[in-house]
């Protein structure tokens, strides 16, 4: 057996563990989703969350084990998203983590949920050669990421009201779709017209790589008040696919231009949005055009999952980069 790595996440509505074997051979990854229970309140309810999580967290672990094949000796090391997150949500991982690094004796591992976040591309593709971007874009954050190496990030932009799923979300919500709204409006935007309704686009000071979506989203807004004021009926597909096609150019450009200003030759995609059909065609596309390559996870990996954390863990496992037992959660830790 090579290299164990026992992965945990629980910063916000799933609850997963799943066992990496030497940084590529997912022999599990098993994730509790707590959807079904949010989606009559709209959105994550944070109590809820930590209550479901403290339920979950035994059961998934022990799953996670057997369904691998290993025993709780086999564990070389544990990883577990320590931040950014819900508090109450992220302590249940941190705390199941800490006792049985602190029972096993083996080296306990502090992930970042971002860095599991890009991480996911690297249980695929090991072999991607730095330096490398990444758009990161999922339910909390809308962030490039420039790194040089790997286990160094800098920040190139961030968003600088909305994330671009919280954007879907929200959207969706007011459409009446549900929740989560993301994939949602992704498959209605597929039967619609993405040049129906005139939405704006958010560019900002020139050169900037900062993202906002509030614009656009109150823009939505205003279009479906005025339409129920007005009696008019919405066509609800064109409108996903003018709001998707908003904010997937907004993104595809902005990333573009921060792969010219580092002159990267692979781009990655990180995320729960990162499973929408349009950013991935769309950035594949203008990619191309520049000489680049665009990496993304199997959807399934691109929501939370365990399996990204435990990848991100075993790159510092190797580089001995080991936390104490005194960790601790951060609900907003930068990356
Ligand atoms: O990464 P993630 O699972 O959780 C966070 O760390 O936030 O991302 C969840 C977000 C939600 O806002 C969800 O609506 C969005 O990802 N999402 C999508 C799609 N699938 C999930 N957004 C657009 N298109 C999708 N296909
Ligand atoms: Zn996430």
């Amino acid at each position: 057996m090579g290299i164990i790595i026992l992965g945990i996440e629980t910063s916000c509505d799933e609850t997963s563990a799943a066992v990496l074997e030497d940084g590529v051979t997912l022999r599990s990854n098993i994730i509790a989703s707590q959807v079904a229970i949010h989606q009559k309140f709209g959105g994550v309810v944070p109590e809820v969350a930590s209550r479901k999580h403290l339920e979950n967290v035994h059961p998934v672990l022990m799953e996670a084990l057997d369904q691998a094949g290993v025993t709780l000796q086999d564990i070389d090391g544990i990883a577990v998203t320590y931040g950014p997150g819900l508090v109450g949500a992220l302590l249940v991982g941190v705390a199941a983590a800490k006792a049985m690094a602190y029972a096993l004796d083996i080296p306990l591992i502090g992930v970042n949920h971002l860095e599991g976040h890009i991480a996911a591309n690297f249980l695929a593709r090991p072999d991607l050669e730095f330096p490398l971007l990444c758009l990161v874009v999922s339910g909390g954050h809308s962030d490039l990421v420039y790194m040089p190496h790997r286990g160094t990030y800098q920040l190139l932009g961030r968003t600088r009201d909305d994330a671009a799923g919280e954007a879907f979300d929200k959207v969706a919500r007011a459409m009446g779709l549900g929740y989560p709204g993301g994939p949602l409006i992704d498959r209605l935007a597929q039967s619609g017209n993405p040049q129906a309704v005139k939405l704006p686009r958010a560019f900002l000071e020139e050169g900037s790589l900062d993202f906002s979506f509030s614009g656009l989203k109150s823009a939505v807004l205003n279009y479906l008040n005025r339409a129920a004021m007005l009696k008019e009926e919405v066509n609800m597909a064109d409108l996903a696919a003018s709001f998707q096609q908003a904010t997937v150019e907004v993104l595809v450009e902005k990333t573009i231009l921060a792969a010219g200003q580092t002159g990267v030759k692979t781009i990655m995609l990180a995320g729960g949005v990162a499973a929408n059909g349009g950013l991935r065609h769309l950035l594949q596309t203008r990619a191309a055009e520049i000489g680049c390559q665009v990496v993304f996870p199997p959807l399934r990996l691109c929501t939370d999952n365990a399996a990204m954390i435990a990848c991100a863990g075993y790159y510092k496992y190797l580089r001995g980069d080991f936390a104490p037992l005194t960790l601790n959660a951060v609900p907003a830790l930068p990356l």
